[in-house]
């Protein structure tokens, strides 16, 4: 068998006397579409950002595709084929929807002739655009992106971290504070980008109904260690998780 997209090994990361993640471990096949749930403060963005370089842990191994790259800079990391959304909208909401798409991409390719000339020159707009059919943008392309409802936003967002043409990418939130209709939309471009590339995605979501329905597998975080791992349905009759969120984390 292949190695795993992502592997996980033991990572923990404290602040201070606050043990965010403990001893965290958990593999990711290709193609997986894994969420990662859990209460308010229960580690799920440390965790990313210690898997992506953002914050080195304290203790632990990355892996992406057998390759350890624990501490890597996520700029080599997106070279690696790995992209992230963040929690908070990463758009720059002054340029337009193609603007932003394009520097994501110049971020990928990454050059400093290319940065110094700035979007125009990035020879990345066809790119740019497919990425914006892709998820339904093409009317909002020369809109500025400060003027889109949050979760237009939050789908230009999306688009910019595909952008690398990455094989596994990790959202934080992806449907945070989006309203029903967007939620649709970005769970079903997620899905068909999943069954069109094979991606592998890594999801944190409080919303139930769109992890349930979009993961394949769900892995349950509570102060900072794993709590339980399954299918949606083991997830939704798990005992253990529903005390944890009812103990309100
Ligand atoms: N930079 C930091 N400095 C100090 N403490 C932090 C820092 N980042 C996170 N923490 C603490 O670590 C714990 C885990 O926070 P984290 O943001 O990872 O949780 P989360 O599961 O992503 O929560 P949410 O669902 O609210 O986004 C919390 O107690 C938080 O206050
Ligand atoms: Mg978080």
């Amino acid at each position: 068998m292949s190695a795993p997209v992502l592997s996980v090994r033991n990572i923990s990361r404290s602040f201070g006397g606050i043990r965010a993640v403990r001893d965290v471990s958990f593999d990711v096949q290709k193609g997986e579409i894994l969420g990662l749930i859990g209460p308010n403060g229960s580690g799920k963005s440390t965790l990313f950002n210690c898997i992506l370089g953002q914050l080195p842990p304290d203790a632990g191994r990355v892996e992406v595709n057998g390759k350890t790259v624990t501490g890597m800079r996520a700029s080599s990391l997106n070279r690696l084929g790995v992209g992230r959304t963040f929690q908070q909208l990463s758009v720059f909401p002054q340029m337009t929807v193609l603007d932003n798409i394009i520097l994501a991409g110049q971020e990928h390719h990454g050059t400093m002739a290319s940065r110094l000339f700035g979007p125009s020159d990035a020879g990345l707009t066809e790119a740019a655009d497919q990425m914006i059919a892709f998820f339904r943008l093409t009317h909002l392309r020369d809109t500025i992106a400060g003027s889109l409802s949050f979760g237009q936003q939050k789908l230009v967002d999306a688009a910019m971290a595909f952008m690398a043409g990455p094989s596994l990418v990790l959202l934080d939130e992806p449907a945070g504070g989006v309203n029903l209709t967007m939620l649709g939309s970005l769970k079903e471009r997620l899905t068909a980008y999943n069954a069109e590339h094979g991606t592998t995605f890594v999801v944190i979501e409080h919303n139930m109904e769109f992890v349930m329905s979009l993961c394949t597998r769900i892995i349950v975080l509570a102060e900072g260690a794993i709590i339980a791992e399954g299918t949606p349905e083991d997830i939704r009759s798990n005992q253990t998780v529903i005390d944890a969120y009812l103990g309100g984390g």
